[in-house]
């Protein structure tokens, strides 16, 4: 049946045919999170973008309906967002729904001008404005890297505001009703899909910054008047690995307030009618450190409804930690580990000969990325893991900083293995979780 296909992800969505990239288009209305993406619904490579769609009403499990955006005459359809427009500034509401409201780039082989569509149903269906583009700036920028448009409402200037990449940064527009947009600042130093929002800094509503990032997942923090940016710190990472192109949810409720990122896994899908999938959704949130206030990005807390069965232990040798592991089974899995550095420098954590976790002490790396860990005070190291077939994404320290990996395909059988290399570790906690498929 369908999802059931042996390189399926069982808990990330994809889609049921074809290619998939950037997520679009995220938005919650109404008891549904809408996640659009980059579809070409006829082949397993990129081609033909369309943007696909599927809803959901957990973020775990998503239904997949009929793609949403289709090419037309000024172009393919590439990435953007989408809002609820409240107050009907667009004039575009026709009953009784709040009209859903899509930018998104169309691309030809001319340029890349944005573009607005509606929707009057829930975002089943949408209709393209007729006065597109909206925004056309081939001629003031020379070039054809303009895309990608984020929108939001500014509650304080009530404006809305969109962000723009265009040549070697991202731009800020203002609107007041959806159509007509007025350049107001640029920001150099990002490429394609911006993501800008306000978070509290260690929860505190009194204490906030804006966080701008890019689809590398490079960002900065800084403060945001309603049409300029201004940074505070110098570019940072959150994550390294196979993710790109992430953005966040508009509209969920503010008395929920939780900031919801999707990434696009770069995950090949060998032998299957579709490929690459999403990662999964993680929370948002700015904490201070030694370093100063840094972005945070954990699993949605939702995750604990995926368990199936799970396994606890305390206090184990690598060898006592390898015998219990083999009482685990399935193939789709949430480990969590605190794991303590007793003596040298390096250890590693396989699923069927595969390494997902690698720490090396000498070169300060944890899987190759130039990340040695926050528990420098008695090296001790916290990870949690997610494992679904063809990938796995690790979030050191409470989700300081990750990382998305492919997984290959098994190198042996052995399962779950910590392996002490140029070193001896304590496994002080360690928690594994087989997970339900979200497909059932
Ligand atoms: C990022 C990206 C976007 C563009 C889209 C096209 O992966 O290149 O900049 O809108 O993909 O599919």
């Amino acid at each position: 049946s369908l999802y059931k296909e042996s390189n399926r992800p069982q808990f990330h969505f994809s889609t049921r045919r074809g290619w998939i990239n950037d997520p679009n288009g995220m938005v919650y209305y109404d008891g549904e999170y809408h996640l659009f993406y980059q579809h070409n619904p006829y082949e397993r490579n990129w081609e033909n973008m369309h943007w696909g769609h599927a809803v959901s009403k957990d973020m775990l499990h998503w239904k997949e309906l009929p793609d949403a955006l289709y090419p037309d005459k000024i172009g393919t359809m590439f990435s953007g967002t989408a809002v609820v427009d409240y107050q009907n500034t667009s004039g575009f509401r026709t009953g009784k729904e709040d009209v859903i409201v899509a930018a998104y780039t169309a691309d030809s082989p001319d340029t890349e001008v944005q573009c607005i569509a509606y929707s009057n149903d829930r975002g089943r269906t949408f209709s393209k404005y007729e006065g597109n583009p909206v925004i056309d700036t081939k001629a003031k920028w020379g070039t054809r890297n303009l895309r990608d448009p984020k929108l939001f409402w500014h509650g304080e200037s009530g404006k809305w505001v969109m962000v723009l990449f265009e040549k070697t940064g991202m731009s800020f527009y203002n609107s007041g009703n959806l159509k007509d947009w007025e350049f107001q600042s640029h920001t150099l130093g990002f490429w394609e899909c911006p993501e800008f929002f306000e978070l509290p800094v260690d929860g505190n509503p009194e204490d906030t910054k804006w966080v701008l990032y890019g689809a590398s997942g490079t960002y900065m923090l800084g403060s945001f008047d309603g049409k300029r940016f201004t940074p505070e710190t110098d570019k940072l990472r959150y994550f390294r690995g196979k993710m790109y192109a992430a953005q966040t949810f508009n509209n969920i409720p503010q008395k929920d307030g939780r900031r919801i990122q999707i990434g696009w896994g770069q995950i090949e899908q060998h032998g299957m009618p579709f490929n690459g999938m999403m990662m999964f959704p993680t929370e948002f949130s700015l904490r201070t450190t030694r370093d100063g206030v840094r972005l945070y990005s954990e699993p949605i807390a939702g995750i604990k409804k995926l368990h199936n069965k799970s396994y606890r232990w305390e206090n184990l040798s690598p060898a006592d930690a390898n015998a219990k592991l083999k009482e685990v089974g399935g193939d789709v899995f949430r480990i969590k580990m605190k794991v303590k550095l007793l003596d040298g420098t390096e250890f590693r954590f396989k699923y069927n000969g595969n390494p997902l976790v690698h720490y090396d002490m000498n070169w300060n790396n944890l899987n190759g990325a130039f990340y040695g860990g926050d528990q420098i005070d008695n090296f001790t190291f916290y990870y949690e893991i997610l494992v679904d077939r063809t990938s796995v994404e690790v979030f050191a320290d409470n989700g300081k900083f990750s990382l998305i990996s492919q997984l290959e395909g098994a190198k042996n059988k052995n399962g779950f293995e910590f392996e002490e290399n140029w070193g001896s570790i304590r496994i002080e906690e360690l928690e594994v979780h087989e997970l339900k498929s979200i497909w059932e």
